[in-house]
C-alpha cells in the first residue's frame, strides 16, 4: 500500500482525548471495529477521518483539525469532524443507533425513524464527504468507509471522485429484505451503499441478504453468479470479508503471567484464591445478551448448587449510548437482575455476578481474559464479535474454554468453541458447567484449533483481501479504459 493514498472514515475515532482536571487523558473505545482497524492503520501511514468526540479533542489538533497518532510512536493521522449536538443527536443517537443498530440486528428491540434524525444523517454524511474530498491527495484514492453511520457517503464520494475505489465494510448484520424495508429510506440507503466498488460483509448469509433486498427494492441488475450489481453503469462487488484481530497479539497484552494474572484479578475483585471465574466482556448493549448470560448462571446455581460460593461470573460491562432511552433501561435492567441473583446466592460467600460498569483499557481486559476459566459470549445477534477472537489471542497457555453464541459471526470460523442458544438457559447452563469441568487436553485441543485459525485469517489477512480485490479491480479497470 505504500505510496497509495489510503483514507480510513468511522464515525468513531481511535484515540479520544478527554480532559481530566490539569491533565489530557488519551483513552481508547470499546469498539470492535477501531480494534480491527487500528493495526491496519499502523501499517499504512494514511488519514483516518472520524468524529471528533472526546472533551480535549480540539485543543491537541493542528489547524486541520489533524493530529499524528498513535502518541506513542505516531504512524498516521487522525483528521478530526466535528458535529454540533445537534447533528449527533440526529446522525449518531437518533438515525444510526436508534433506528439502523435495532433493524439491523433485530435483537426485538423496535427501530425508531424520526424525519429530522434522518436529515442530520444526510447532512453528516455530506459534511464527511466533505472532509474525504480535502483530504484525498489524488483523483483516485482509496476510500474504506466504516459502518452503518456513513450509508450515503460512498455515493456521494462516487458523485465528486469518480475514479475513486471506495471500499465499504458493514460491521453488522444486514437484515433480511421484509424487515430492512421498515426503514422510510431503504431504498436511499441501499443507493448510497451502491456508490462503493466493494461493498463488505462478514458471512454470506448477510451478503445474500443484501442483494435480495437490493433485488426488492430498486432497478439495479443483480448477477448472483459474479455476486456483483450493477446501478446505472456502476458495478458493486458484494463480498464476504470476515473481519479480525491483531496477531500475534502485541507483547504488553501478553506480557503478564497468567499465574499472576489468575491472583491479581482475583485479589481485586475480594475473590478467594481458588475460586473459579468466568468472564464476559462486552458494551453495555441490549444486543450482547447480558440478561440472557445471567439467567444462564442463576440457572447453573440451580441445576449444580455444587457451584455456589465456588464460582464468580465477571461481566466487564463498558458504558455506551448513554443518551439512548433504551441503553439507559437496559443499564437498569442488567443492574437490578445481578443484584437479584447475588441476594439469592451469595448469604454464605462471594457473589455469583460480579458486574463492573467502567471503561478498561484494552490491556486490563487481557489480563481478565488470562485469568478466567472460560469466557461467555452470549450476543442476541452479532456481525463477528471480536471479543471470541480476543480471548483465543489472550491464551498463549492453550487453557481456557469460549462458550460462544450460535448467532455471532464468530460462531461459524471457530466450532471448537461450546456453541450455545442464548435463549436456552439450560442449555447455556450446561455449557457453564462443562466448561467449569473439562479436561485441561480437551481444554488444549480446542483452544489450539482455534489459535491456528485466529492466526492464520487475523486483521492483516481480512485487509489484504479487500484490498487485493480493490487492486484487481483497478488493474481492470486501467486496462479497459474506465
Ligand atoms: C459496533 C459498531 C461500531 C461502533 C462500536 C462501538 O462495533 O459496529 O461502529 O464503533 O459498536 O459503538 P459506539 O457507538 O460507541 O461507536
Amino acid at each position: 500500500l505504500s505510496g497509495e493514498d489510503v483514507i480510513v472514515v468511522s464515525n468513531r475515532e481511535p484515540y479520544i482525548h478527554q480532559r481530566r482536571g490539569e491533565r489530557i487523558e488519551v483513552q481508547r473505545p470499546a469498539s470492535g471495529l477501531v480494534t480491527a482497524l487500528e493495526p491496519i492503520m499502523r501499517a499504512c501511514s494514511g488519514v483516518w477521518i472520524a468524529h471528533g468526540s472526546g472533551s480535549a479533542d480540539r485543543e491537541v489538533v493542528d489547524k486541520h483539525d489533524r493530529i499524528a497518532v498513535p502518541p506513542e510512536k505516531t504512524a498516521y493521522q487522525l483528521r478530526r469532524v466535528w458535529l454540533s449536538a445537534e447533528e449527533e443527536a440526529g446522525y449518531y443517537y437518533g438515525l444510526a443507533n436508534e433506528g439502523l443498530w435495532p433493524l439491523c440486528h433485530i435483537a426485538h428491540v423496535r427501530p425508531t425513524f424520526r424525519s429530522g434524525d434522518w436529515a442530520h444523517y444526510v447532512a453528516v454524511n455530506r459534511k464527511f464527504a466533505g472532509a474525504v474530498i480535502a483530504e484525498a491527495k489524488t483523483k483516485n484514492p482509496i476510500v474504506l468507509v466504516q459502518d452503518y453511520h456513513f450509508a450515503l457517503l460512498p455515493r456521494m464520494i462516487r458523485d465528486e471522485l469518480p475514479d475513486a475505489t471506495v471500499i465499504t465494510f458493514w460491521h453488522i448484520p444486514w437484515p433480511n429484505p421484509e424487515s430492512f424495508a421498515i426503514c422510510p429510506w431503504a431504498e436511499e440507503i441501499v443507493a448510497g451503499l451502491l456508490g462503493s466498488s466493494i461493498l463488505g460483509f462478514h458471512t454470506q448469509f448477510h451478503c445474500n441478504n443484501f442483494v435480495d433486498t437490493v433485488d426488492r427494492l430498486l432497478e439495479a441488475r443483480v448477477d448472483r453468479e459474479a455476486f456483483t450489481v450493477s446501478l446505472a453503469g456502476k458495478l458493486t462487488a458484494v463480498r464476504r470479508y470476515p473481519i479480525s484481530i491483531d496477531w500475534p497479539p502485541a507483547a504488553e497484552m501478553v506480557g503478564k503471567p497468567i499465574e499472576q494474572c489468575r491472583a491479581e484479578i482475583r485479589q481485586l475483585n475480594s475473590l478467594p484464591a481458588a475460586h473459579a471465574i468466568g468472564v464476559g466482556v462486552d458494551r453495555l448493549d441490549y444486543t450482547k445478551g447480558i440478561m440472557e448470560r445471567f439467567r444462564a448462571v442463576e440457572r447453573l446455581l440451580e441445576m449444580k448448587p455444587e457451584w455456589i460460593g465456588r464460582f464468580s461470573f465477571v461481566q466487564i460491562a463498558a458504558p455506551t449510548r448513554a443518551g439512548i432511552d433504551e441503553y439507559q433501561n437496559h443499564e437498569a435492567q442488567v443492574r437490578a437482575l445481578a443484584t437479584r441473583i447475588n441476594q439469592r446466592f451469595s448469604r454464605t460467600g462471594p457473589p455469583p455476578i460480579v458486574l463492573k460498569v467502567e471503561h478498561h483499557e484494552p490491556q486490563q481486559v487481557y489480563e481478565y481474559y488470562r485469568a478466567a476459566e472460560f469466557c461467555f459470549v452470549s450476543s442476541l445477534h452479532d456481525g463477528m464479535n471480536l471479543v471470541a477472537k480476543e480471548f483465543v489471542a489472550a491464551r498463549d497457555d492453550e487453557r481456557g474454554v469460549l462458550i460462544l453464541s450460535q448467532f455471532t459471526g464468530a460462531a461459524r470460523e471457530l466450532p471448537e468453541a461450546l456453541i450455545v442458544n442464548p435463549y436456552d438457559a439450560d442449555q447455556c447452563a450446561a455449557a457453564l458447567h462443562l466448561a467449569l469441568t473439562m479436561e485441561p487436553s480437551e481444554q488444549r485441543d480446542r483452544m489450539r484449533l482455534m489459535r491456528g485459525l485466529v492466526a492464520e485469517f487475523n486483521v492483516y489477512r481480512w485487509a489484504g483481501r479487500m484490498l487485493l480485490d480493490a487492486a484487481v479491480m483497478r488493474r481492470r479497470g486501467r486496462l479497459l479504459g474506465k
